[in-house]
C-alpha cells in the first residue's frame, strides 16, 4: 500500500469534483447535438428518464463500492467478492475499467486540445497576431499533437497534487466559473436573431421518436458516458468521500447539477446553430441533418463568432473557456483512475504515478492524432459505446449479486442512520437486481 489515502475536505469539494467529473464535452457537446439530431424534446424526455432509472441506480453502486472499500477500483471490487470465481472477476472488471477510462483520455484529449487552441485563437487576434491565429484553428498534426502534450501536462500537474490540493482545489474553482460563464452566454445568445428558432427545435418534442431504438441507444450511451460510469471514475471519487457524508444524498445531488448542466447547454447550443443559420453559416449537412460531429464545435460556432464583429471575440473566448474548463474537470478524473491503481497497488509514488501513466495515455493520444481516420472513431465507439455501457452492467452485478445486502446497507448507514426506513433503500436494491442489469442488457442489444 502507498502513502495516506487523500479525502475530500467537504460536501462541496466533492459536489464540484463529481460534477466536474460528469459535466464534460459529453454534456455540452454530445448531448445537445443528440439531442437535436434525435427529435429534441422527445430525447431530452427519454433522456430524462434513463438518467434517473438507470444511470444513477448505477453511480450510487459505484459511490457506495467505493467509499466502502477506500480503494481503487481492482482493490475495491476484490474486496466484496467472496469466491475465487468473483475475485477473478473482480479482477477483470476493475482492469478492464482502468484501461477502458485510459483509452478514453487518450481521445478525449484530442478534442480537449481543440478546445484550447480555439480558446487561444481569439486571443492571438486581439493581440494583432493574425498568423498564429489562423495556425491555432487550422486542423495540423502539429498543432494537435502541441496541444494534447498541453492539456496532459495540465492533467498531470493536478494530479500530481492530489485529492484535496488537486483535484478539489481546481474543481472548486473551475466549476462555479463554469456554470457563471454558462449563465452569461445563453442570456446573451437567446437575445440574438434566430435563437427561438433555435429553442423551439430544442424543446418541442416529436413524441414519435420515443420509442425508436436509436434514440433509446444514444439516450443511455449519453447517460452513461455522461455521469462517468462503469470505469471506476466514480468509485475512486467515492472513495474519498467523508464516511459521515449521505451517499443518497450526494449522488442525486451529482446526477441533478449534471443532467441540469446538460439541459443548459442544449439552450446555449441549439440556439446558437440557429444564430448561425440567420447569419448565414450552414449548418446542416448533405444528409439534411443538423451538423453535430466535431464540424459543430470547430467550424460552425466560431462561424458564428466571426460573423459578430468585436464582441465575437469575447464570445468565443468565453466559450472555449467554458469547453476547456469542461474537459479539464472531467480528464483528471479519468486520469485519476489508473494513478489509484499505481499508488495502492504497486506503492508507486504520486507524482511519479502521475507521470508515468499520464505519458503513456500522451503517447497513445499522439497516435491517434497521427493515424486520426482509422483510430479516432474506432477508440471512440469501442470505449464509449461497447466498453462502458457493459462495464456498468458488471458494476451492478458486482453490487447487487455479489455484494452481501447487509454489507450495502451498513456502509449507506454511515452517513444517513435511518436510511433503512427511506425511499432509496426500498427502491434501490431492487432496482440494481432486477431492473437495471436487462435493461442496460436490452438497450445494448438493441
Ligand atoms: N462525463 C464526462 C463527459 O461528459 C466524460 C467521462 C467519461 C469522464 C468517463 C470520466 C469517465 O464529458
Amino acid at each position: 500500500m502507498g502513502a495516506a489515502r487523500g479525502e475530500f475536505s467537504s460536501r462541496f469539494g466533492f459536489l464540484m469534483a463529481a460534477t466536474g467529473s460528469a459535466v464534460g464535452l459529453g454534456n455540452i457537446w454530445g448531448f445537445p447535438t443528440n439531442a437535436a439530431s434525435n427529435g429534441g424534446a422527445a430525447f431530452l424526455f427519454t433522456y430524462l428518464v434513463l438518467a434517473f432509472v438507470l444511470a444513477y441506480p448505477a453511480l450510487m453502486a459505484e459511490l457506495i463500492i467505493g467509499r466502502h472499500a477506500r480503494a481503487n477500483a481492482v482493490t475495491a471490487l476484490r474486496s466484496i467478492s467472496r469466491g475465487e470465481k468473483s475475485r477473478l472477476a473482480a479482477l477483470l472488471v476493475g482492469f478492464a475499467g482502468i484501461v477502458t477510462v485510459s483509452f478514453i483520455l487518450s481521445f478525449y484529449t484530442i478534442v480537449s486540445g481543440w478546445m484550447i487552441a480555439h480558446f487561444f485563437a481569439p486571443i492571438a487576434r486581439l493581440l494583432g497576431m493574425q498568423g498564429l491565429a489562423a495556425w491555432l484553428v487550422e486542423d495540423s498534426i502539429v498543432r494537435n499533437g502541441a496541444f494534447v502534450l498541453l492539456f496532459m501536462i495540465l492533467t498531470i500537474t493536478i494530479i500530481s497534487a492530489g485529492v484535496k490540493d488537486g483535484i478539489e482545489k481546481w474543481a472548486t474553482r473551475l466549476m462555479p466559473s463554469l456554470i457563471l460563464i454558462l449563465l452569461l452566454l445563453i442570456g446573451y445568445v437567446l437575445t440574438l436573431p434566430g435563437a427561438m428558432d433555435g429553442l423551439r427545435a430544442y424543446l418541442v418534442p416529436d413524441f414519435s421518436r420515443v420509442t425508436d431504438p436509436a434514440l433509446l441507444v444514444d439516450a443511455m450511451g449519453q447517460a452513461f458516458f455522461s455521469l462517468s460510469l462503469g470505469v471506476g471514475t466514480m468509485l475512486i471519487y467515492g472513495s474519498y468521500i467523508s464516511s459521515d457524508e449521505n451517499l443518497p444524498t450526494v449522488g442525486s445531488l451529482v446526477a441533478l447539477l449534471d443532467v441540469g448542466i446538460a439541459v443548459m447547454a442544449g439552450m446555449l447550443i441549439l440556439p446558437a446553430m440557429y444564430v448561425a443559420l440567420a447569419n448565414g453559416v450552414p449548418i446542416y449537412d448533405e444528409a439534411g441533418g443538423l451538423i453535430a460531429g466535431p464540424g459543430l464545435i470547430v467550424s460552425v460556432l466560431p462561424a458564428l463568432f466571426s460573423t459578430m464583429g468585436f464582441v465575437g471575440l469575447f464570445v468565443a473566448i468565453a466559450f472555449f473557456a467554458l469547453m476547456t474548463i469542461a474537459s479539464l474537470t472531467s480528464s483528471i478524473s479519468m486520469l485519476e483512475v489508473p494513478v489509484a491503481y499505481g499508488v495502492e497497488h504497486h506503492g508507486v509514488e504520486r507524482r511519479k504515478a502521475a507521470i508515468i501513466i499520464g505519458l503513456l495515455i500522451t503517447v497513445i493520444s499522439l497516435l491517434i492524432v497521427l493515424n486520426f481516420d482509422p483510430l479516432f472513431d474506432m477508440v471512440v465507439t469501442l470505449t464509449t459505446e461497447v466498453s462502458q455501457p457493459l462495464l456498468g452492467f458488471a458494476f451492478c452485478i458486482f453490487v447487487a449479486w455479489i455484494w452481501h445486502r447487509n454489507g450495502i446497507l451498513e456502509e449507506i448507514q454511515k452517513g444517513s442512520p435511518e436510511v433503512e426506513s427511506g425511499w432509496f433503500w426500498k427502491i434501490w436494491p431492487v432496482y440494481v437486481k432486477y431492473i437495471c442489469p436487462p435493461a442496460i442488457l436490452l438497450v445494448y442489444f438493441q
